[in-house]
């Protein structure tokens, strides 16, 4: 049995209203720290407030620790949470701010005492807490909201896109500032975010949502290297996947992914899985930095075609080298930082073994070992 077990777990806001999470299934295990990733509107929120207890349930079971909390008040579900606005008491200071909880389970005031000054050593705010929020910097707000959140020791601390108020640059140190803070706790956290790249860099486990439903648990080199969807592909990675739309044919004995602009041998760990598709469109994918440019004419394995480079946007790094294939803008991400002028013709090579398919129906990926 794992740490939280969420089973079956349904919501509708009206009884005619559209399903919003749709039989959702997740075991999250002590200490993770778990990251609900998906577009605006995918159901991250209302199934965090059903965790939390702050919406109801329509139907499933939420266990933490092996017991049901559906009909347990907020209160009593031992989960904090904090929020994008992270409304902290402008008339308290910051050690009243964090303090609250603890008075409110009528804590003793030596322990409060002991354990709001723990709390701030570990958030780093133990110089501030005289002050009051008006007289901070969002970053360290923040930081008073999540220290309020974590004196409790909730057995599970929940956070809806706490960084997103933040400016670029203090969100991103932030990041380390919270998986630091959950380490030290040795915490159990959800967080929310439609930011892959933040999913990216705090996760443990990324829960990938879309449209009311999970596309994909796993790790963030799971999620990114082995796509389980074409959705997941395409939200996953900056820039996202290209793909083409091609239609599986044998040509002269050999299967081929065929659209107007080329003819792509299919390789040979997928074949069999793609014979099956004979006749059929699916969905080609790959990523940006797994295609390589040579020159022109030079048709090596994983050849594409012949295209003209449109645009160079030079990184420091790397560059993103733009063309078209056919209706489809594509974008390769480059090994090291490479100019070349516009209007360059070059062939596409992809490598082979990172190629991707998709069924077009059921949007999943084609792999080798669907025998
Ligand atoms: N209180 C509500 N009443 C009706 N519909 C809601 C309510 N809250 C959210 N929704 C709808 O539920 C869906 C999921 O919303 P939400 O959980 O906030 O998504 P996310 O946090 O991923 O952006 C959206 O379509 C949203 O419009
Ligand atoms: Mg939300």
């Amino acid at each position: 049995m794992s740490y939280l077990e969420i089973k079956n777990l349904r919501k509708k806001y009206s009884k005619d209203g559209p399903l919003i999470i749709d039989n959702l299934n997740l075991s999250v295990e002590k200490g993770e720290f778990i990251v609900f990733l998906g577009p605006s509107g995918c159901g991250k929120t209302t199934t965090i407030r059903m965790i939390a207890g702050l919406e109801d349930v329509n139907d499933g079971e939420i266990l933490i620790e092996g017991v049901n909390i559906i009909d347990k008040k907020p209160k009593d579900r031992g989960v904090s949470m904090i929020f994008q606005s992270y409304a902290i008491w402008p008339h308290m200071t910051v050690f009243e701010n964090i303090a609250y909880p603890l008075k409110l389970q009528k804590v003793s005031k030596a322990e409060i005492n002991k354990r709001v000054k723990a709390v701030a050593e570990a958030t780093d705010i133990s110089n501030l807490l005289k002050k009051y929020p008006a007289q901070m910097s969002g970053g360290q707000r923040q930081r008073v909201a999540v220290s309020r959140a974590i004196v409790v020791e909730p057995k599970i601390f929940l956070m809806d896109e706490p960084l997103s108020n933040l400016d670029a640059k203090l969100r991103v140190s932030m990041r380390t500032e919270l998986k630091n803070i959950h380490n030290k706790q040795n915490s159990t956290s959800i967080f929310v975010t439609h930011d892959q790249s933040e999913a990216m860099s705090m996760a443990d486990r990324i829960v990938v949502m879309y449209k009311g439903k999970i596309e994909q648990i796993g790790s963030p080199m799971e999620v990114y290297e082995d796509s389980a969807t074409k959705f997941v592909a395409e939200f996953i990675g900056t820039p996202p996947t290209n793909f083409f739309k091609t239609r599986i044919e044998k040509i002269d004995g050999v299967l081929m992914a065929v659209n107007s602009s080329f003819k792509y041998k299919i390789p040979n760990s997928l074949v069999k899985a793609l014979e099956k598709y004979v006749g059929k469109e699916v969905d080609m994918g790959v990523r940006p930095e797994f295609i390589d440019i040579s020159p022109e004419m030079e048709k090596t394995e994983g050849y594409i075609c012949d295209t003209n480079i449109s645009f160079v946007e030079p990184q420091g790094s790397h560059s993103i080298l733009i063309t078209r294939i056919g209706e489809v803008e594509i974008k390769i991400h480059t090994v090291k930082y490479m100019y070349m002028k516009p209007n360059t013709n070059v062939a596409l090579n992809v490598k082979s073994e990172k190629v991707m398919f998709f069924d077009c129906d059921s949007t999943k990926r084609i792999k080798a070992d669907n025998l």
